[in-house]
């Protein structure tokens, strides 16, 4: 049973003469099978964290702890493999290999765990099935939809069966149908696995959906929902 744990994570950029404190400070514990939701305005500090929780980024100072582990002490090369073995992630921007199928994006983690050509599709397959592209297997990125692409980054960051999830809004670009299903597998996901998961959203829908509500602030951890949504959902 794991559990990612922040402590005092703190975040700084350099940019355009200032200093941005995108995270400052925050402190949050998600456990196993908890379903976490992360609201925010634009540009306080969603993304970064979830990096650092990724692994992608570092800390400034503070420490993020997966099952007791530092992750801050991983090397480059440890981290990416933390990253393979250990975290499903869907990015903000999707990040997907232009020149690849929709299966082959959904495969990827798999054939960078050495898992054969065929094994992997066939494991794939039914994560992008289940988000509704059972009929998309043979398009490439630029073929599809946003709603589409959006559906591949999640179908891979569930087929390798990840002991975390991350999530940076993954219903951005769904029809309210579409995002109810797609927030109804990652809560299914987290419970049945009994993973961690956080999810950074705009969503309104996501509260419903989720165990633990959170706001960003200027880099500001606050529990609960402290956003008026009619009037940043579209941030
Ligand atoms: N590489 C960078 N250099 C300097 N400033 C940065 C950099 N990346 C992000 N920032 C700043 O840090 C703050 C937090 O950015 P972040 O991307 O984490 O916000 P966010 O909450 O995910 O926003 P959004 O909802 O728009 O995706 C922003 O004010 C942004 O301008
Ligand atoms: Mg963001």
């Amino acid at each position: 049973m794991s559990t990612l744990e922040l402590r005092e994570v703190v975040k700084r950029y350099e940019g355009g003469g200032e200093t941005v404190n995108a995270v400052d400070r925050v402190s949050l514990s998600i456990g196993p099978g908890e379903f976490v939701a992360l609201y925010g305005p634009s540009g306080s500090g969603k993304t970064t964290l979830l990096m650092m929780a990724a692994t992608i980024m570092r800390p400034d100072s503070g420490s993020i702890l997966f099952d007791g582990r530092e992750l801050g002490c991983l090397t480059t090369r440890e981290s990416a493999r933390f990253r393979r073995e250990t975290v499903g992630i869907v990015f903000q921007s999707f990040h997907l290999m232009q020149g690849a199928s929709a299966l082959d994006n959904a495969a990827l983690k798999l054939f960078a765990l050495n898992m054969r050509l065929n094994e992997a599709r066939e494991t794939a397959r039914p994560w992008l099935e289940r988000l509704g592209l059972g009929h998309r297997l043979e398009h490439k990125p630029s073929e599809l939809s946003m709603g589409e692409r959006q559906r591949v980054a999640i179908a891979r960051a569930l087929a390798n069966k990840p002991r975390m999830l991350l999530a940076d809004e993954p219903t951005g670009n769904l029809d309210s149908k579409r995002s109810r299903e797609v927030l109804g597998l990652l809560g299914e996901i987290c419970a049945e696995r009994d993973i961690p998961t956080m999810l950074v959203t705009h969503d309104p829908q996501a509260t419903a959906f989720v165990s633990q509500v959170y706001t960003l602030r200027d880099g500001t951890l606050t529990e609960g929902l402290d956003l008026d949504l009619h009037t940043t959902v579209s941030g």
